[in-house]
């Protein structure tokens, strides 16, 4: 039986989250530059999304450059925002074809005026597509979702909009940028790094973490079905007993 085949259709995901790192890594260890980690990196996205709609999760949030990366070499962030720019504009016949609808959570305003333009011609192109949806976190990053949610909550309660005493979990999700979304059941990290690097830091409060040592150009669909599998032979008990939930 093929690790597919061994994958519970009824306990999949609704909602799988990666952290995509090793790019660099990756190229380096081949004596090539960056850029060539992050341009490998692009064919395992098309892997992965195209593995994720097949199997029938509905929501694969990617982690493809967060509030922190613009730190990097500048040469690096403009052949990366090429690359997104790129990516998404020759890939939208193979979204349209898997009825993937393609998404963004992050800061807009932080994106180069090309980059903003090639995203919203693509979500606009794919609005109505429903297999699955895409996210990408792009300039995201979990504090800066917090602060933009807490700014307008305090806007809101001043306008005499909300209480004070009606701000509670569910409604500081409603301001989130990932409000229309189930939090992630699973989240995957590539490249052996055991950290969250600011990504969903309020919607992973009960997530399952899977962590490989693998550089994510060398991540397969083997190693998502992997991934998967394991989440599904854990115990999920959210603060319960083993024997409450067997019961
Ligand atoms: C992840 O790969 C891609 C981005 C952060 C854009 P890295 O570029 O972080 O690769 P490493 O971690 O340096 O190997
Ligand atoms: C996290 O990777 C961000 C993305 C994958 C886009 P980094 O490689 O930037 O993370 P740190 O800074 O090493 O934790
Ligand atoms: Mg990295």
């Amino acid at each position: 039986m093929s690790l597919k085949e061994k994958i519970d259709p009824t306990k999949m995901p609704k909602h799988i989250a990666i952290i995509m790192d090793g790019n660099g890594r990756w190229a380096k260890g081949k004596g090539k530059f960056r850029i060539f980690g992050h341009q490998t990196g692009v064919s395992t996205v098309k892997t992965i999304t195209e593995a994720c709609a097949e199997i029938g999760v509905k929501y694969l949030t990617l982690y493809a450059f967060s509030t922190e990366n613009w730190n990097r070499p500048a040469l690096e962030v403009r052949a990366l925002m090429e690359l997104l720019v790129d990516t998404m504009r020759k890939e939208l016949p193979t979204l349209m074809k898997n009825n993937i609808r393609l998404s963004f959570i992050g800061n807009h305003s932080d994106l180069p005026a090309k980059c903003q333009k090639q995203l919203a011609l693509t979500m606009e192109e794919t609005k109505n597509n429903t297999r699955m949806d895409l996210v990408l976190a792009l300039s995201y990053s979990a504090k800066w979702d917090l602060v933009q949610a807490i700014q307008k909550i305090s806007a809101d309660t001043l306008a005499g909009k909300l209480k004070p005493e009606e701000i509670n979990d569910t409604l500081i999700d409603s301001y989130l940028s990932t409000h229309w979304m189930p939090h992630p059941e699973l989240m995957i990290r590539t490249s052996g790094e055991k950290r969250i690097s600011n990504f969903l830091l309020w919607e992973i409060a009960y997530s399952e973490l899977y962590f490989t040592e693998k550089l994510w150009p060398d991540f397969t669909k083997e190693d998502l079905y992997h991934a998967i599998f394991d989440f599904q032979n854990r115990e999920r008990r959210f603060g319960k007993t083993s024997e409450q939930l067997s019961s």
